[in-house]
C-alpha cells in the first residue's frame, strides 16, 4: 500500500515536527554554516528547512512530488519545486548546491541508486545526508511499534532498506567519508497527546495496517496509557547517514553548539534565485512541460 501525502498533508504538518535537539544534531553533523546552499530532498511541508531556518540563516530549496504538502511548504515562505524523486533527473545543474538533505523519504524511492547518484551530480564539493531508520531502530528503538502494532515491524523492515544498501550506494556513486550517527529523541512522553498523534496516523507507517490492527493497537495504547499513574517516556532513534562528494585537504569547519544562542531566526537570503530562475527556465508556469522533465512543476516563489 502506497501512502498518499496528498490526502495527508495537513493531518502530517500539524503533527509531525522537528525539536531544537534534531536540529541542532543536524547542523553539527552536516557542518552546516550560513554559506552552506541546501535541497531539501522530500522536503515535504518543509518542517525541516523551516524549523533549521529558526536556528541558521541558510538558502533552501524544497522538492517533493505531492503538491499538497507542497502548499503548506510554501505557506511557510520557502522556495518549492514539485517534481518525483524517481524520475532519473533532478531539475538543477551541476555543482548546485553544498548539502542535500533527505529527511524519511529514501523508502519511498524506487530507484535509489539513481537518485543517489543524481544527488551527488547536482553537488559541488558538499554532502549528501539521509535521515532514515535502520532494522534495528525499527525493531527495537521505536516508542510503541513493536508493543502495540507489532506486524508493523516487518512492514516497515522491508519498505526501509537496510543502512549497508545505503553505504554501498554512496560508495558506487562516488561518495566518500561516510559516516553514521543515531538521531535520537529522547524522553518522548507517551501520553493522551501521543495517542491522538497515532489515532491521526502521524507516521506514514500506520496507513500500512489494516484498520482492524489499527484499531486494536489504538485499544492497547490507550489502555497502557490510562493504567499509567504517571506519564511513561520512550526515545526514539533513527539513523543520519552522511556522505562527501569530494575529500577536502582541510579539516572540517564545524559550528560550536554555543555559537546557536547567537544565530537569529530571519528571512532567508535570496541566492537560491538564480538556482529558481534556472528550474523557470525550463518550467515556467502553465507552459507545457518538456520531455526532460515530465513530472516537475514549480510552485510560485514566496
Ligand atoms: C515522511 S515524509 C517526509 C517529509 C519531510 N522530509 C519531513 O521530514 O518532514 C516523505 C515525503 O517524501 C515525499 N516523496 C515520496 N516519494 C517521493 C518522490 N518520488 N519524489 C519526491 N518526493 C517524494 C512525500 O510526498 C512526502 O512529502
Amino acid at each position: 500500500m502506497i501512502v498518499d501525502y496528498n490526502i495527508i498533508s495537513e493531518i502530517y504538518d500539524n503533527h509531525r515536527s522537528y525539536g531544537h535537539s534534531e536540529i541542532v544534531q543536524l547542523i553539527r553533523f552536516g557542518e552546516i554554516s550560513t554559506k552552506t546552499k541546501i535541497l531539501d530532498l522530500g522536503c515535504g511541508t518543509g518542517n525541516l528547512s523551516a524549523q533549521l531556518l529558526k536556528y541558521i540563516p541558510v538558502d533552501t530549496i524544497g522538492i517533493d512530488k505531492s503538491l499538497h504538502m507542497l502548499e503548506i511548504a510554501s505557506k511557510k515562505s520557502l522556495n518549492v519545486l514539485c517534481g518525483d524523486a524517481d524520475h532519473t533527473i533532478l531539475p538543477f545543474k551541476d555543482d548546485s548546491f553544498d548539502l542535500v538533505i533527505g529527511a524519511f523519504v529514501i523508502h519511498h524511492i524506487k530507484n535509489r541508486m539513481a537518485l543517489i547518484r543524481e544527488c551527488f551530480r547536482i553537488l559541488n564539493d558538499g554532502a549528501l545526508i539521509l535521515l532514515t531508520c535502520s532494522h534495528d531502530q525499527i525493531e527495537n528503538l521505536h516508542p510503541v511499534i513493536k508493543d502495540f502494532f507489532p506486524s508493523l515491524v516487518e512492514l516497515d523492515k522491508q519498505r526501509f532498506p537496510e543502512l549497508t544498501e545505503l553505504d554501498d550506494s554512496f560508495q558506487s556513486a562516488g561518495f566518500n567519508r561516510i559516516k553514521h550517527e543515531d538521531l535520537i529523541i529522547s524522553r518522548i512522553p507517551i501520553d493522551m497527546n501521543y495517542l491522538d498523534k497515532v489515532k491521526n496516523k502521524f507516521i506514514s507507517t500506520f496507513h500500512l495496517l489494516s484498520e482492524d490492527e489499527f484499531k486494536a493497537g489504538v485499544e492497547k495504547l490507550e489502555a497502557f496509557i490510562k493504567s499509567n499513574k504517571e506519564t511513561a517516556y520512550r526515545n526514539w532513534r533513527g539513523t543520519m547517514i552522511y556522505g562527501k562528494k569530494h575529500q577536502p585537504d582541510e579539516s572540517p569547519s564545524r559550528i560550536a553548539d554555543s555559537d546557536f544562542s547567537t544565530f537569529v531566526s530571519k528571512e532567508h537570503t535570496s541566492s537560491v534565485s538564480g538556482l529558481l530562475s534556472e528550474a523557470y527556465h525550463h518550467l515556467k508556469p502553465g507552459a507545457p512541460m518538456p520531455a526532460s522533465y515530465p513530472k516537475v512543476r514549480l510552485l510560485p516563489a514566496p
